[in-house]
């Protein structure tokens, strides 16, 4: 039975479940739990989104996530090989390999805006750590952030930082680059989160925060904020962009699916909730607004810390522990592209690393310069990052995900599910059902609203 051995090298797999487990969480928690996260939970009204967003989680992601893991350990390849394989093997048309094109496009894509957003959390380590925000009156902070944005050449610079950590980790392959940077950062980075939620108990406004995140108020939510959730339950969980198919080709066979995944899922979970136990309560103390949009993190934020005793040390740590959850999710977006340019174009994990690493610097150009010089280069009113992340968040992730779950659930057999997922129990036969029914007449409703078909 090929599928119960692994045809990968040891050094291309997971040493244990935890490095998986670890490596993955590192690509789930990331921008999209410590910057994302608190900023449209507070746009959308605190408790209510919060509420609708964990049901997401548990009803969708979790299924889904367990889809696209199952993909790759039993496709065992990059996620182009890896569709190819399994649609061979359900006697379907090999048109599925699309899936994972389209898997490894996304991640390409996202990566190449997910690096200068990255490239923000870094150089706001140095500026927090000279004290460039003590006691420096709110408006000028909130300038320094939009004087930052009108540098490119700037930007550039720790864009291209970025881009060069995240490669000189995934260079070095899976057990000596992935698995050892998971396993020291994913503990380093909780750690911290701890240590900062610790410290805004002290700001004397954690009640406040955890009704606003905590106490849903019905009123406040919206059919879009209820669609926002949705979106950003799969984005937080790094549903459909190949970055869990290939981790999951990895993985060892006999390690349970279902387990990691929840494991993985309560990860992601526990670091937004934190992000917000740590932000909000500081957000409250200085009578700051919760829904500062993207800018609450970089502006808002800052403002806080220039107050407070110890903001300087503690605004260090936070954007230390912002950088090093990008870093870790960096690593699972460009993976897929080098996995299929190794196995499906020959090329070494050097060479496959420099040169999709040469492709994301030139495309995040695009973006950086969507702040300043090329501010109005617009299509339908957005700039080039916002229909990037527009394209990539809104459509080609849940299409990617909306693909691999029809793919698990409609067109491999349920025998070869079965076999991936442990054995048809209670649980599996509860999966099939989230995963057939639940999950493309959710994702499909979205697409219908965001077409304009349906109104919500
Ligand atoms: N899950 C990451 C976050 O929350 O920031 C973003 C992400 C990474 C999305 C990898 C998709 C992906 F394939
Ligand atoms: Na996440």
């Amino acid at each position: 039975n090929p599928t119960r051995t692994s045809s990968r090298p040891l050094q291309q797999q997971w040493s244990t479940r935890i490095s998986f487990i670890l490596a993955a969480a590192g690509a789930a928690v990331g921008l999209g739990n410590i910057w994302k996260f608190p900023y449209v939970a507070g746009e959308n009204g605190g408790g209510a989104f919060v509420l609708v967003y964990l049901v997401c989680i548990a009803l969708l992601g979790v299924p889904m996530l367990m889809a696209e893991v199952l993909i790759g350990r039993r496709g065992q390849q990059n996620p182009v090989n890896s569709m190819a394989r399994l649609a061979e093997e359900a006697g379907a048309r090999p048109v599925w390999k699309n899936v994972g094109r389209l898997g490894v496009l996304t991640g390409f894509l996202l990566l190449s805006f997910y690096v200068v957003v990255a490239g923000w959390a870094l150089a706001y380590i140095p500026l927090t750590a000279s004290g460039s925000f003590a006691g420096v009156e709110p408006a000028r902070i909130g300038q320094m952030f939009d004087g930052h944005l009108q540098q490119p050449l700037s930007l550039v610079g720790w864009s291209t930082l970025v881009l060069i950590m995240t490669l000189g980790i995934v260079g070095r392959g899976v057990r000596k680059g992935l698995e050892k940077a998971a396993n020291l950062l994913m503990p380093m980075l909780f750690v911290f989160l701890l240590i900062l939620v610790g410290y805004a108990t002290t700001t004397g406004h954690f009640d406040t925060a955890l009704a606003f995140m905590f106490e849903p108020n019905f009123d406040q939510l919206t059919a879009s904020g209820v669609l926002i959730a949705l979106g950003h339950a799969f984005f937080t969980l790094s549903i459909g962009g190949g970055a869990m198919m290939i981790y999951g080709s990895y993985l060892s066979p006999g390690v349970s699916i279902a387990r990691t995944s929840i494991l993985v899922a309560v990860l992601d979970t526990a670091a937004a909730l934190l992000a917000g136990l740590a932000i909000f309560p500081i957000v409250f103390a200085y009578g700051l607004e919760p829904g500062g949009g993207p800018g609450l993190i970089f502006v808002t934020l800052p403002i806080a810390f220039g107050q407070m005793p110890l903001g300087t040390l503690f605004g260090t740590l936070f954007f230390i522990m912002l950088s090093v959850a990008a870093l870790t999710s960096a690593f699972s977006l460009i993976e897929p592209a080098i996995a299929w340019l190794i196995e499906k174009r020959g090329m070494s994990r050097f060479k496959a690393s420099v040169l999709s690493g040469s492709g994301i610097w030139l495309l995040s150009l695009g973006t950086v310069f969507s702040f300043n010089i090329g501010a109005d280069w617009t299509l339908a009113g957005k700039t080039f990052f916002e229909s990037l992340d527009y394209l990539v968040s809104g459509w080609m992730l849940p299409l990617g995900g909306l693909l691999m779950a029809l793919f698990t659930a409609w067109v491999m057999k349920p025998d070869a599910t079965a076999q991936e997922l442990g054995g048809d129990s209670a649980g599996y036969r509860l999966w099939r059902v989230l995963i057939r029914y639940l999950v493309p007449t959710v994702i499909m409703i979205i697409f219908l609203q965001a077409i304009g078909i349906i109104s919500l």
